[in-house]
């Protein structure tokens, strides 16, 4: 795929990321709470990081090995967050990960934004399955992926490390064939 295309919801639109969002991808970002309960978003977090991180997304896009959208609000065109997913081609399968700002936090826009871009990867991307993983402690993610349909598959123990702790991981995962577009979006 060389360009994302747009996705629109209720509330929302989907979008590729440029560079010029970098500043507001660090605002974010860099709010601990952000970093705590992601896998990959370290802390403190700089402009320097949103933009070689931007900068990664044309490339990782081209080899088909992820679509990362920026999550802007369609009243403003404010970002508000991201969502990901890592695509592993070989086994049609992608990693769906996501964030969103503090200030938007609680208002549904995790669940809307997740579901259009999990319609999308099994739309579009012709995956057979979509998962995903969240900390036990991090109990909102998991009821985004329920909200959505995913179902809980199980506990990875220890399966990750942060600040030199380890962590358990609870996985999730839906398959094509289960998927519901159903275009109720709260
Ligand atoms: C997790 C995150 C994406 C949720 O975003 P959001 O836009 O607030 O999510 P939504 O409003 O769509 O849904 C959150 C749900 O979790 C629930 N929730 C919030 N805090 C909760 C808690 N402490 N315990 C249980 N449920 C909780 C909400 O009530 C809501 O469910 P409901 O609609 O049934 O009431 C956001 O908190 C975030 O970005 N966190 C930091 C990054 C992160 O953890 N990303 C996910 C990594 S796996």
């Amino acid at each position: 795929m060389a360009v994302l295309p747009v996705l629109e919801t209720p509330r929302l639109i989907l979008r590729s990321f440029v560079p010029e969002d970098a500043a507001a991808v660090t605002e974010l970002a860099a709010d601990r709470r952000i970093a705590d309960t992601t896998l990959n978003i370290p802390h403190p977090y700089d402009l320097r990081m949103a933009e070689e991180w931007i900068g990664t997304h044309a490339q990782r896009l081209a080899n088909g090995e992820q679509a990362a959208f920026a999550v802007t609000l369609k009243s403003n065109l404010a970002l508000i967050g991201a969502v990901s997913l890592g695509i592993e081609r070989r086994f049609r399968r992608a990693n769906l990960g996501y964030w969103i700002g503090v200030p938007w936090w609680h208002q549904g826009y995790a669940t809307e934004a997740a579901r259009v871009v999990v319609d999308f990867g099994f739309a579009e991307c012709r995956l057979h399955r979509v998962h995903a993983v969240h900390l036990p402690r991090n109990p909102a993610s998991g009821r985004v992926l329920q909200k959505i349909g995913m179902q809980q598959e199980g506990v990875q123990r220890e399966h990750t490390c942060k600040n030199d702790v380890y962590e358990d991981l609870v996985l999730y995962g839906v398959l094509q064939r289960q998927w519901q577009t159903d275009k109720d979006y709260s």
